[in-house]
This record gives C-alpha cells, structure tokens and sequence, in this order.
C-alpha cells in the first residue's frame, strides 16, 4: 500500500512511523513534510486539486488528512470524488471542530453532555450575559483558531473585553458556556460513520510554561495511557459521548468518516465534552501510536472504506508512553526561526518527531513555534519520562524551551477524578 499523508508537523511524523511499521505498506509519502520526514512531496495540503493530482501521480492507495485547516477546505470530499480512499471527514462534517456553535447543536441533538452554551453575535447582549454569569467565564471565538479562540478566566472585565474583541470582526460569533471543572482527557475513534473505535486515552498539556502557566499553546507534550482514569472511562464516553454523535452526524446526512477527537472533562457529574476535533490531535498522536501494536494503515483504509465493523480489535503494547515537545524560543508570541539544530545520541526507546524543522543545505534548522516533538515508549510512565526528558537533553538548539513536568503529577498519583482544576489566575 502506497500512503499520502498530508501535513508538516510531528503528529505527521508519528504518522508516518506508525503506517511504515504496517507490513502492507511500502511508501509513506509526507507532503509537504518536513526535515524528520524522509519521503515528501511539495504541496499545499489545503489545496483540493494539487492534492488529488499528487494521489493519483503516487498512486495512493489511502491518503491520510492530518490537519483540519484541509478538511474544512474540503481537501477529502476532492480525493472521494476522485475515488481515492481517504481517512477524514468532508467539509460538512469536519464543521463539528471547525464550528462551535455547530458542535453543540450536534451534541445536543445526541444528548452528549457538554457544558450549557449560549452563542452571541452582539457584544452588547453577550455583555449583559456576562454579566450575570457566574465565574469562571469560559468564552470562545467560534471558527478555527489553532487553540488560541478560548478565554478561561474570573476577570468579568477581561472576558467581556475578549468576547468584544472577536465580536468586532465582520460575521463574527463568540459561544459562552459554563465553566467544566475535573482533569482533562483526549480520547480519539477512529470511525467509518458507523462502527466507532477508540483509542488508547491520552492528556495533553496545552499552556506553555510549566505547573499550566502562561499562555496557551497547540500542546507541550503529552502522554497515555492515564493510571487514574477508571477501566469504565472510554466504554461509558463510547457510550455516551462518541457513538451519540457519531450516529448524530449519519441521521443528519453529514456522515463523520475518519478521526473523533473528544476533548473531555472528567466532572463530578462523569464525562462532559469540552471540544471536538475532526482530526488527529497534536501532541496525544505522538504518545498513541507509539502504543498501537496493530497495523495503522489496515485500520485508517477500513475506516476510509466503510469496513471497520470487520476490523479485528485493537492490539497494544503494554507500558506507556511520554511526548515533550520543544518549543522555538519565543514561543508562542513570537517564535524564532533559523536555528540550527543538532540532535545527540538517543537511548532506545527514544524517537524525536519533527515538527517546525527544514533541511538547509546539510544543516536542519528550525521553522515553526513547536520544534520537535520527544516521544518515548517505556514499561511504565516514570521511565517513559525520564527517557523522554534524556532525549530532550540531547537535543541542541538556541533559545528553546521544554516544560519540565509533562505526566510529572501522573507519575506521582496526583492526579484523580475528583480534582477541581484551577483556573489561569488561580494558578499564577
Ligand atoms: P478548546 O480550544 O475548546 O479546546 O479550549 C482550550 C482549553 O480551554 C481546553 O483545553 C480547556 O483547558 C479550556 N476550556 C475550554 N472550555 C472549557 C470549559 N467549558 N470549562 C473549562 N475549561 C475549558
Ligand atoms: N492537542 C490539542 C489539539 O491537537 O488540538
């Protein structure tokens, strides 16, 4: 099997690693790719006719969408039309990441428990909802916004200076819900529209300095599976949250086909949806293949093809696996670029996943905010972190930085289902 897929960051790379260890599969071809990627192809992914003509020229038996930006372009509805076998959803469908509003009319016709939301066009009126909401106010820009459109905080002041400044925009719409209070989880399915699989759960670590301060990030690191989320966990938010809504989105005609990406919080009330995504996520991708025993590609090509109710269950390697991920210095304001980096010798176990790199003559420099990404697989999570962070050491570049306490609290047993989560104030 011949595969494309489609993207340049290290959940790309991990892509490309997990499908070359299927023994049906041989070419991966990354496009565009970047300096960890052998095999690329220069394309704009979001670009529906150069990507169909680069499937048919590598004559790809299944093209693979990691971002959204692409999916929402309609990049996937292209290659179907094409009759190429692609994992991802259509443009229809790729809207329950690409719009808020959309996702929670969507869970609400599924009954899947979210936080209540209310959805504004009107600075005045969704001041005056502010207003007399209670803290924490959580206000988001509806549309895509690489994880920077969410507002969290107990500043009325702030929050409402927030939503009017989306708002200003032309067309613009903010939803304000409830503040959802417990620990975090990533949970992917991979879907054909009906048979729903999940993955192995997954937490990642969004602000960018340690301790979850500073600002917001596309993630830091990552890791899987979680020592304190109950066995019960992912059947009951297949149940309840990814099945619901899987069946949702065929009822309505907009069939989801390809990658579910919940975004949970585990409340007191059991688990609520915070987002979905219509892709892969970056950095969880890095720790959850890493696990996968099972051949990827068969599963993304059943998935693409209507078949996974034939597909054998999911195999997966026992222990755990930690990502770090190294930012540019300056990230996320402003990331530096140009950098050279140099990688030292790695212990087994260890793979560093590029993300923001190029090849420059024979040196790879830097070329984006999150560098690399540090993954390690190991028996259990305290020695997947430690080699991580041995790796992380043996990476050279100028100004970069790391967060020092990925799946740190995991490790120690301090994270548990009844936790109340501080809000960013609280923490700093
Ligand atoms: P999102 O872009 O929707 O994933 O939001 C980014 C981050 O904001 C999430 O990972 C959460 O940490 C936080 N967040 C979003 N919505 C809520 C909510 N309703 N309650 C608490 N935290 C939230
Ligand atoms: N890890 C967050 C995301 O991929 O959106």
């Amino acid at each position: 099997m011949i595969v494309l897929v489609l993207g340049a960051g290290a959940r790309e790379h991990a892509l490309a690693l997990a499908l070359s260890r299927d023994p049906s599969v041989t070419r991966v071809v990354v496009a565009p790719g970047n300096a960890g990627t052998p095999d690329t192809a220069p394309v704009d992914p979001a670009d529906p006719a150069a990507v169909t003509a680069l499937a048919r020229e590598l004559a790809a038996d299944l093209v693979v969408v990691g971002p959204e930006g692409p999916l929402v372009a309609g990049v996937a509805d292209a290659l179907r039309d094409a009759g190429v076998a692609v994992f991802g959803p259509s443009a229809q469908a790729a809207r329950i990441e690409g719009s808020k509003a959309f996702a929670k009319e969507v869970m609400a016709q599924a009954g899947v428990p979210t936080a209540a939301a209310r959805v504004f066009d009107d600075a005045q009126a969704c001041a005056a909802h502010l207003a007399q909401a209670v803290a924490p106010y959580v206000v988001k820009a509806d549309g895509l916004a690489a994880g920077k459109g969410v507002h969290v905080g107990s500043d009325l002041e702030v929050a409402t200076a927030f939503a009017r400044d989306v708002l200003s925009a032309p067309g613009a719409r903010v939803v304000v819900e409830d503040f959802l209070d417990g620990p975090e989880v990533s949970l992917f399915a991979v879907t054909d529209g009906t048979t729903v699989v999940p993955l192995l759960p997954a937490q990642d670590f969004k602000r960018v300095f340690d301790q979850d301060t500073g600002p917001n990030t596309g993630g830091m690191g990552a890791y899987a599976p979680l020592p304190w989320l109950p066995a019960d966990a992912v059947p009951q938010i297949q149940r309840e949250v990814l099945q619901p809504v899987v069946d949702a989105m065929r009822e309505r005609g907009t069939p989801f086909a390809g990658l579910l990406y919940a975004g949970l919080a585990m409340t007191a009330r059991g688990p609520q949806v915070i987002e979905f995504n219509c892709r892969f996520g970056d950095p969880e991708t890095q720790v959850v293949l890493a696990l996968l025993d099972s051949p990827l590609a068969g599963l993304l090509r059943a998935a693409a093809t209507g078949t996974l109710a034939d597909h054998p269950p999911l195999a997966w390697r026992e222990g755990a696996a930690v990502t770090v991920v190294i930012a540019a210095e300056g990230y996320p304001a402003a990331p530096a670029s140009g950098d050279e980096i140099t990688i030292g010798a790695l212990p087994p176990g260890v793979d560093v996943l590029h993300a923001g790199t190029r090849r420059d003559g024979d040196r790879v420099v830097s070329s984006g905010g999150r560098v690399l990404s540090v993954t390690a697989v190991a028996d259990d999570l305290g020695q997947a972190r430690a080699l991580a962070y041995e790796g992380v050491s043996a990476v050279r570049l100028r100004g970069s930085h790391s967060r020092t306490d990925i799946a740190l609290r995991a490790q120690r047993g301090e994270v548990s289902l009844g936790d109340s989560v501080p809000t960013p104030e609280e923490r700093t």
